[in-house]
């Protein structure tokens, strides 16, 4: 039977270290290699960040230049591991911004949160919700929301509602503004804030007694922020989309993109794919500025099959008068203070390099990273296909993982300029390549 480490949590870094070495079959040099990662200065502060931090895992911290959104210039600060999705989101920005940018609508900035609760009376729906129940919730959370209010947020409706495929559960839907922060913390401290006094309420009411006090199963927020979305949209004439098609006439090259946006659309196995080409930027600025990808990503798969078909958060379409336009709806739930946003030192320089924008400008900027990559994208699957430009980025990883010299490296980059690079020819390249000098 394998051993439970006991307490683990409580152990320093080294006697964690220690512990695990002792527990499990791992390189001898695990604490070197930990060591080697850990920052000089600001350790403290990244270890607090999580629990049991052993040391730092790195990322790049890229950068897109020329993203023209609503009339604004930015660079776009993007942290991600594959390569190509920077190269991709700076190429298309930079068209884009030459055709007019990227224009964002923000559709709606609402969180909301829910109290579940079971409870064995009439299926109710306060569609007018009871002024009396408001108040008394309202003012049981005063003290959290006070600091919000003045921020020009808080509380901005509720709702009891039914859950009609479970006999006895109900929902308090409770809608929350939290202005430049993503809020979290605010809606599950109101949510739980309300628990005492929302059973209270059901237990004095006199038709309610009947049926005994509510009982409540949890209070948290919701990721599924449907009244938190932005929209980005670009637009130019079809003609204008000749550098991204020279060996098709555009005309054609825009024809085929709109045929595969439409599959998009149409298929749930392409729709998944599409969709997480627009999270390669979405996601890229979202961890740059210190916001919680995982509900993005889960409110925007949701999003994607609210029809209840999983499709494609993009759309694309060509007027009669020959315009291109291609638009991404998609919930966002971001913040520019609180959280990680302003303690993780390169996320609080990614917002400062946005110019400290609101939570609804980075939404506008996320959703344009996203259409932007999408574009790439799909320029690139309906022309030459993305192994081309993907493997050529992919390289220096290749000669990396097989330990290149700089001037293998160097060898290697004019090499593969006329050549397809795969794992193999980069091996055979090295193999040669050594072979000729050491006969030399
Ligand atoms: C790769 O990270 C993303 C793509 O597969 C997206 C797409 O297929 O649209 C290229």
């Amino acid at each position: 039977m394998s051993r439970i480490i006991k307490g683990f949590s409580k152990l320093t870094r080294e006697e964690k270290i220690k512990k695990l070495q002792e527990t499990y079959e791992l390189p001898d040099d695990f604490p070197d290699r930990l060591a080697r990662y850990r920052h000089s200065g600001q350790q403290d502060l990244f270890d607090d960040f999580s629990e049991n931090t052993l040391s730092n895992y790195f990322l790049p911290f890229g950068v897109a230049p020329n993203f023209l959104i609503d009339d604004k210039m930015y660079v776009v600060p993007m942290v991600v591991e594959e390569s190509s999705v920077v190269a991709a989101a700076s190429r298309a920005a930079s068209f884009w911004a030459a055709n007019g940018g990227f224009k964002t609508k923000i559709i709606d900035s609402l969180k909301k949160g829910h109290i579940w609760f079971k409870w064995n009376g009439p299926k109710i729906s306060f569609d007018t919700f009871p002024k009396t129940l408001e108040n008394k919730l309202t003012e049981a959370v005063s003290s959290i929301t006070a600091n919000m209010e003045k921020r020009g947020g808080g509380i901005r409706g509720m709702k009891i509602l039914p859950l009609e495929e479970m006999q006895t559960i109900f929902q308090l839907e409770v809608y929350f503004e939290t202005v430049d922060s993503m809020g979290a913390n605010f809606i599950n401290s109101c949510l739980e804030g309300m628990k005492a006094p929302l059973q209270e309420f059901f237990r004095t009411q006199e038709d309610f007694k009947q049926y005994g006090d509510i009982e409540i199963v949890m209070a948290i927020l919701s990721n599924y922020t449907t009244e938190c979305i932005v929209t980005a949209q670009v637009e130019c004439p079809v003609s204008a989309l000749k550098p991204f098609a020279p060996e098709l006439s555009p005309e054609f090259f825009a024809h085929r993109f709109k045929t595969a946006m439409d599959i998009a659309w149409m298929d749930t196995s392409r729709a998944v794919t599409h969709n997480k080409g627009i999270f390669n930027g979405t996601d890229a600025v979202i961890i740059a500025t210190g916001n919680d990808f995982r509900a993005a990503e889960a409110a925007g798969h949701a999003w994607a099959a609210k029809d209840g078909q999983y499709r494609s958060l993009s759309k694309c379409e060509i007027s009669e008068k020959g315009i291109f336009k291609m638009e991404l709806t998609i919930p966002l739930a971001l913040g520019t203070v609180g959280g990680l946003t302003r303690l993780h030192p390169l996320a609080g320089l990614a917002i400062e390099m946005l110019g400290n924008p609101s939570a609804t400008e980075l939404m506008s900027i996320a959703a344009s990273a996203g259409l932007a990559n999408n574009f790439s994208a799909v320029a690139s699957l309906v022309t030459t296909g993305i192994q081309k430009g993907h493997m050529k980025l992919h390289l220096i990883n290749l000669l990396n993982s097989q330990g290149a010299s700089a001037i293998e490296k160097e060898a290697a980059a004019n090499y593969f300029k006329t050549r397809n690079v795969s794992a193999r020819a980069v091996e055979e390249f090295l193999e040669n390549f050594r072979k000729q000098r050491n006969e030399q």
